[in-house]
């Protein structure tokens, strides 16, 4: 073992190219309870082998093409040996990967780890970002179903509207004039080989930085990094340093296998985000929704004013990436307490609030009307109603106005709660209200109702006081 080792690296000459890797030193503090908080990068790194080996396993058996992609994720979610499991670990993992590494640049900011001389460090790791953020995005399209499909479609219609060059872009989105084969091929292509192709070589730059410019040491507040002085004492604190092997890496190690634990248990328990129904272009009715950590951005879409829909669609991603992007530049230098920053914590807090709040709000999507065919009221509004209200709880379903309006927690939000509209609007109001619609919101009903309708519908309304 020892000869084989010792020939491997008279021509690897592995001790000044992976040794250091794992050896080198690092701020005496990271030894402490501080050390927690430099884990989040390793973590990130660990779920992205994790996403590398289950992506692997799955492109063993998906079949890239729109006459076989749904079907071959059925059979890998439903029928192939651990494909349940396997799928969901890649689901969850993918989650998990873009919430680590927002963490992880979150904790790099607050603690002014992007300053002088680590400017390339950040610039790398937001290019990261962009790209898990795109294997987030192309992934999804890869399951070929209704959700997918109409996510590339939007996403198309998007990218159209960049000035000039929108045209072109959408054509290279998706492959051609419309979404169809050329598309899933070309998407499952930028998924295992050109995302992640860059991904590892970035991944490489990033490692290669960290190691060359050190782990910066836990920021004290009002001792701020200065160009003169910097580099010297940074040395002085190495000098004092540990390495990084054994004493501090046992802490990303803990870590980063909680974090595979929890999206295994994950996968386990909840499996894999259930496929819809297969893509089928003549179907309007579907009601697209990305996953999760897209939810919020597809909120913003939905709830800006059309006017204003080109701008925040074009200019707020590039403003936002060309801010995160260049962020060390303009000021290199500084303070690097968060306690002392409280700009830095709003710029941190403030998008994070906005963001889980468009979550929220993209999760109950007020602003369109709920498409099932399944429509009910709760047994406790229906009961106790004679013939006629009876009938007029029937049309409120039938006629559609449940799927705007919500009675006693069933039904949509585009419209008000009628749970005690008789208590806030007479009769004739209702009636008028029914006929001519209002606000270009509620559709006009008079020329689809009939009076009897009306009178029942009316009638039904009337108890809800
Ligand atoms: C496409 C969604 C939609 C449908 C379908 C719809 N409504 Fe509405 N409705 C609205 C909106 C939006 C408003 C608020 C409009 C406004 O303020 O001008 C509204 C307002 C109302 C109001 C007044 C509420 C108040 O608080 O003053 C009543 C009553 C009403 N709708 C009843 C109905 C009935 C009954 C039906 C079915 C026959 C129906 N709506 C179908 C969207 C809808």
């Amino acid at each position: 073992m020892r000869r084989l080792l010792r020939w491997l690296n008279e021509r690897l000459e592995l001790q000044d190219s992976l040794v250091p890797l794992v050896d080198h030193p690092v701020p005496r503090e990271l030894g402490s309870r501080v050390g927690w908080f430099y884990v989040f990068g390793s973590v990130t790194l660990a779920l992205f082998i994790v996403q590398v080996v289950t992506g692997v396993a799955l492109a063993m058996t998906y079949v890239p093409a729109p006459i076989s992609a749904y079907d071959s994720l059925r059979f890998i979610t439903d029928d192939a040996v651990l494909g349940r499991l396997v799928r969901g670990i890649h689901y969850w993992g993918a989650a998990a990967m873009v919430i680590l590494v927002l963490v992880h640049m979150t904790q790099v900011f607050l603690f002014g780890a992007h300053r002088y001389p680590r400017e390339l460090n950040w610039m790398s790791g937001s290019i990261l970002l962009l790209l898990t953020l795109a294997m987030a995005f192309t992934g999804q399209l890869l399951r070929w179903d209704q959700d997918a499909y109409w996510a590339v479609v939007v996403a198309a219609e998007q990218v159209g509207r960049v000035p000039l060059i929108g045209d072109l872009m959408a054509h290279v989105v998706v492959a051609g004039n419309d979404v169809g084969g050329a598309t899933l091929t070309r998407f499952f292509a930028t998924h295992v080989f050109l995302i992640p192709a860059l991904i590892f070589g970035l991944i490489g730059v990033h490692l290669y930085l960290v190691v060359k410019r050190g782990i910066s040491e836990p920021p004290k507040p009002g001792q701020g990094v200065d160009r003169a002085t910097y580099k010297e004492r940074y040395e002085a604190v190495l000098a004092q340093g540990i390495p990084f092997y054994p004493e501090v890496v046992w802490r990303d190690v803990v870590v980063a296998f909680g974090a595979v634990a929890i999206v295994v248990a994950l996968a386990a328990t909840v499996g894999p985000v259930a496929l819809g129904q297969p893509p089928d272009p003549t179907v309007i009715l579907a009601d697209p929704r990305p996953d999760w950590y897209f939810l919020g951005y597809f909120a913003l879409l939905a709830l800006i004013p059309p006017d204003a829909e080109t701008v925040v669609i074009v200019l707020l991603p590039l403003l936002a990436f060309a801010f995160l992007f260049l962020l060390p530049l303009a000021r290199p230098f500084g303070e690097r307490h968060w306690s002392r920053r409280p700009g830095a914590v709003a710029v941190v807090a403030i998008p994070f609030i906005a963001y889980v709040a468009l979550i929220v709000a993209g999760e109950q999507s007020p602003w369109s009307p709920i498409l099932t065919r399944t429509a009910s009221l709760p047994p406790a509004v229906t009961a106790g109603l004679d013939a006629q209200q009876r009938r007029g709880a029937d049309l409120f379903l039938s006629k559609g106005c449940w799927s705007c309006h919500m009675i006693d927690g069933s039904g949509g939000r585009k419209g008000p709660d009628l749970s005690r509209i008789a208590a806030r609007q007479s009769p004739d109001r209702i009636v008028q209200r029914i006929l001519s619609g209002g606000g270009g919101n509620m559709p006009s009903y008079a020329a689809t109702i009939s009076p009897q309708d009306l009178a029942d519908l009316t009638a039904f309304l009337e108890t809800r006081r």
